[in-house]
């Protein structure tokens, strides 16, 4: 059955070979239609709505499209479908429909409207997915520019010059974009800092109100205070900086052992001490100098024993005081608590997770419950080494893994100058993930849902040369969650049941894998899908599947594996199977044994067949 399943899989993938074969502008298989009818209620509903010294209501009648031509003046076709729409110095007065109406006109590449006398807000970009030059200039277009046209994937131009913007510019990242102008507007805040946005000269973005930042000489004032920015040598990148609150912690906990006149004795000198201290060891530092930072200030106080149980004896190189005097960067900040790498005075790293809101649970409870996952040691998962329990404090002290995470090699520095992350390293990823979760599942079998949050940033990478190992991490905190409300922020809480108000189960944690699949395959951040298109689109799933139904598969793709075309075929194994594994209904997706042993099944039939995988279509 699991062959067939697989066969059927394979067939599809053929399907969507032949069907990229065709490049530019994909259509359906069926017959090229000589116009299509969405699109030319679009275009009708800005010809009903606009002025113009240009007799449209003459001349845009009858079909907009002949295959190829068009006899709608500034409309350009191509196999049926409207690519062009140039509309410019024609005196449109007014404003833009306030409908989508460009919306259906699926295969838009060029919109100009420049030159005219068009007010009120720009258009509506969203499902555009050709549109490569964009022309808005000289008009009278005010409000912001929107978000959304970050996601125009194959933008080339953007020219928005002499309107009336305001707002703040949007990162554009896209590294199609070659040309992209917004001078003379009434734009503020700063230039986004970014590969793609700093190619383009100043004159692309003078005469604005209150613009900052290169390229312009104009510096940006120094708000929000620049506590961040240390990039490290050895391909760290931003952490930030920041002193532990332990002292002021333990000394709210004695606080309350002692009276209340002797705690707040105590609790003045404390405060002043500290004052005094952080005046000259630099608290509330500024500047990009990497300076001593402790997680704890007071290190040499003997009150302030942790009592730190250890898995593994060999791993027990540290103890409590060593530990408080570590050197300590915030590595981020998550729903859980605060992730913090820890240099201790040795040189060795450790991860330390000081969990929030956990009070709720005993100690033994916490115990008994850390026994369970720091014995739960595998490849694929990252070691826990030791854990503290103290009423005031939670801590879970992990391995340090110093290669960053899947989030991080996917989506930083998108854009020119970005070290691609290809296929075969990708593929690597998948599979440990895979076998990680399923290890977990298999060895927590009382956890409801034994990992919980497993997304792209707690997906761990070692490298060993070209090769790439993942480890996953924050794993089994759900049942030290209290309130459902807490839950929903995991990884989980994006799970359609969830959602439903209903329990979760195992099965959740495939969703999540099945969102990370996605998310290697395609390149697209699951966090921003929805932002992205304006909520037309509840997860990446979603995303995935429109596109599939409308047969541009290859349009998943990332760009960055587009070019390994041999391997494509694999690729849409794996969408399907992802989308099998993000099914709304929990019991309809595969459980994560299963999902490995596709995996290995089909890394088997693709050796077996080199690289021909011959299709019979
Ligand atoms: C619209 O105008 C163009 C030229 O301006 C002309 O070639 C075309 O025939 C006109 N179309 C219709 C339907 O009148
Ligand atoms: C339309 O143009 C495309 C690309 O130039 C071409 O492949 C196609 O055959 C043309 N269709 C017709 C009906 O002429
Ligand atoms: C277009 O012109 C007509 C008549 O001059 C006017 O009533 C209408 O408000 C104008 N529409 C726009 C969008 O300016
Ligand atoms: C833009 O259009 C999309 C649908 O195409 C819609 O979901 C979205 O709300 C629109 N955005 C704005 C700002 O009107
Ligand atoms: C787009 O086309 C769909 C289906 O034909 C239609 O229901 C929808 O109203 C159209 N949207 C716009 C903004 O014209
Ligand atoms: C941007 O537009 C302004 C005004 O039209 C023009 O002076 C300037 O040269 C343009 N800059 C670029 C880089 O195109």
């Amino acid at each position: 059955m699991g062959y067939s399943a697989l066969k059927i899989a394979l067939i599809f993938a053929c399907y969507a070979v032949q069907l990229s074969g065709k490049i530019g502008v994909v259509l359906s298989v069926d017959q090229v239609k000589d116009y299509f009818p969405e699109e030319r209620d679009g275009l009708l509903q800005l010809r009903d709505f606009i002025n113009s010294t240009s007799n449209l209501h003459g001349n845009w009648t009858g079909p907009p499209c002949y295959k190829n031509d068009s006899r709608w003046t500034g409309i350009a076709c191509l196999n049926g479908h409207v690519t062009d729409l140039i509309l410019e110095g024609i005196q449109i007065t007014g404003s833009l429909p306030q409908t989508p109406f460009l919306r259906n006109i699926t295969f838009l590449t060029k919109l100009s409207l420049r030159n005219n006398f068009i007010r009120g807000p720009l258009p509506n970009l969203t499902n555009l997915l050709y549109l490569e030059l964009v022309l808005l200039s000289q008009n009278r277009f005010s409000g912001s520019i929107p978000l959304t046209y970050i996601n125009l994937p194959r933008l080339k131009k953007l020219e928005l010059q002499q309107n009336s913007l305001t707002g703040s510019i949007p990162p554009f990242d896209q590294p199609t974009l070659t040309m992209l102008n917004v001078s003379y507007n009434h734009l503020t805040g700063r230039i986004p800092s970014n590969q793609v946005l700093s190619r383009f000269p100043e004159s692309s973005y003078d005469h604005n109100s209150a613009l900052c930042g290169q390229p312009l000489g104009t510096p940006c004032k120094a708000h929000p205070p620049p506590r961040t920015a240390d990039v490290s040598s050895n391909g760290e990148t931003k952490e930030t900086l920041e002193i532990w609150r332990f002292s002021l912690i333990a000394a709210s906990a004695v606080l309350v052992s002692l009276s209340v006149m002797l705690g707040f004795i105590y609790y003045y000198r404390k405060l002043h001490g500290k004052d005094a201290k952080g005046d000259q060891s630099g608290e509330g530092y500024v500047g990009t100098e990497e300076k001593k930072m402790y997680w704890s200030e007071n290190t040499d106080d003997p009150e302030r024993m942790l009592k730190l149980e250890f898995f593994d004896k060999r791993r027990q190189v540290f103890d409590s005081h060593e530990l408080l005097r570590a050197k300590a960067k915030v590595m981020g900040k998550g729903k859980l608590g605060t992730t913090y790498k820890a240099v201790l005075e040795s040189g060795h790293a450790v991860v330390v997770k000081r969990l929030r809101d956990t009070n709720a649970m005993s100690n033994r409870e916490f115990v008994r419950q850390m026994q369970l996952l720091g014995n739960a040691r595998h490849e694929n998962l990252a070691e826990i080494i030791s854990f503290h329990y103290s009423k005031e404090e939670q801590l879970v002290i992990y391995e340090f893994i110093p290669y960053g995470s899947l989030f991080e090699l996917l989506h930083e520095n998108r854009g020119a100058g970005r070290v691609p992350l290809n296929w075969t390293a990708r593929l690597s990823i998948i599979k440990d993930t895979a076998k990680g979760l399923a290890y977990l599942h298999q060895s927590l079998p009382d956890h409801r849902v034994p990992h919980g949050n497993i997304k792209s940033s707690n997906v761990l990478i070692q490298r060993d040369g070209q090769n790439h190992q993942s480890k996953l991490t924050d794993f089994g905190l759900l049942p030290f969650l209290t309130s459902r409300k807490s839950m929903g922020k995991l990884a989980v809480g994006k799970s359609p049941e969830f959602s439903l108000g209903r329990q979760l189960t195992y099965k959740a944690d495939v969703y999540c894998f099945g969102i990370i699949l996605l998310e290697v395959i395609t390149g697209k951040n699951p966090g921003e899908i929805s932002r992205a298109n304006e909520g037309m689109f509840d997860d990446l799933s979603d995303w995935v599947r429109s596109v599939v139904n409308s047969d541009r598969l290859t349009d998943v793709l990332d760009v960055e594996i587009l070019s390994a075309r041999k391997e494509h075929d694999v690729m849409f194994i794996l969408v399907e199977m992802a989308l099998e594994c993000t099914d709304m209904m929990p019991e309809k997706r595969p459980n994560m044994s299963e999902v490995l042993r596709r995996i290995e099944e089909m890394e088997q039939v693709n050796k077996q067949n080199g690289d021909n995988i011959t299709c019979i279509l």
